[in-house]
């Protein structure tokens, strides 16, 4: 397929792009800023501003399937302006959902949120989208898939660890749930389709629900010198694990999380013996090949 990928220059976009490359596709990225990435060079980019109706018209034109990514969201620093965050993500929604209709467009993904919700602009503004979503579904017949995802704003690996016992997921879940998504959207799989996008660890209810007590042993069990790793590295552990029933993605998809929190144990256990400075490293890693 010829998919746009909105926002493409961003930490999820990239990781998109990549997948979607990966997958066969051809990519036009569009951003107001082009990805420094190297291996993303070979990609088409076209400068557009979502605010802009002309610039999205033109992106969308050609184009078999649109994943709508641009938005500003509340862990920028310095911040967003919720100004900003109002017009960009429901203004440019609306802008990608009316250039879809006008290009017949019929495959398109729309980056949701668990932050969905009226506490705060920037969740009304995937609350506005979502609704968006459903009133082009209504109007064009559309396919269109509105992933809510979970937390994977870039930060240190030992915080990333520990988000995923909590609200984090890796962003290569992120574009592998965008891409089957998409893929889905265009084989007519589901009209209009929400799903969560977080990650599974796959471990038993009773650990999961008493993890800060049960869960050092469990790894362990799993990964010899997983509780030393836990402690070694003062890994701050939840009382509970937060996990959410993905079998809907799973049905519909054919999707599944790959990395949880054994993975990041392995991952750990790896570039300690390897002599890294464990401790500034980040996610994602800047490294060649490191995100693939
Ligand atoms: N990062 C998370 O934890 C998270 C969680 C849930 C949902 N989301 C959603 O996923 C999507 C991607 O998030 P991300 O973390 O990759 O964000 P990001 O900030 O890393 O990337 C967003 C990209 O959008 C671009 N952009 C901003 N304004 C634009 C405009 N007017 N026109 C065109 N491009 C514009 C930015 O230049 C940036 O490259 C967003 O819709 C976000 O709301 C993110």
């Amino acid at each position: 397929m010829k998919v746009l990928v909105t926002g493409a220059s961003g930490n999820g976009g990239q990781a998109v792009c990549r997948a979607l490359l990966r997958a066969g596709h051809q990519v036009r990225m569009a951003d107001v800023m082009p990805a420094k990435a190297a291996d993303l060079a070979a990609a088409e980019f076209v400068r557009c501003d979502t605010r802009t109706v002309t610039d999205v018209r033109e992106a969308v034109r050609g184009m078999d399937g649109v994943i709508h990514l641009a938005a500003w969201h509340c862990a920028h620093q310095p911040p967003v302006s919720d100004d900003t965050i109002f017009a960009v993500n429901v203004d440019g929604t609306y802008n990608v959902l009316e250039a879809c209709r006008k290009e017949g467009i019929r495959s398109i993904v729309y980056a949701s949120s668990m932050a969905y919700g009226w506490w705060s602009v920037y969740g009304v503004s995937k609350v506005i989208g979502e609704d968006l979503c459903r009133a082009y579904h209504e109007m064009t017949g559309a396919s269109i898939a509105m992933l809510r995802y979970h937390e994977f704003i870039p930060r240190p690996y030992l915080e990333f660890g520990a988000r995923l016992l909590r609200n984090g997921v890796d962003r290569r879940d992120v574009a592998s749930a965008t891409v089957l998504s998409l893929e889905a959207a265009a084989s007519e799989a589901f009209g209009l389709f929400r799903t969560i996008v977080h990650t599974d660890h796959g471990m038993p209810e009773d650990v999961r629900a008493d993890f800060a007590r049960l869960g050092p042993e469990w790894c362990e069990r799993q990964l010899p010198g997983g509780a030393a790793l836990l402690e070694r590295y003062g890994i701050e552990l939840p009382k509970e694990v937060e996990q959410h029933d993905l079998s809907e993605a799973s049905r519909v998809l054919g999707w599944q999380p790959r990395v949880g929190f054994l993975d990041f144990l392995r991952d750990l256990k790896r570039r300690e013996e390897q002599g890294l400075e464990i401790r500034e490293l980040f996610v994602p890693s800047e490294l060649p090949g490191e995100d693939a």
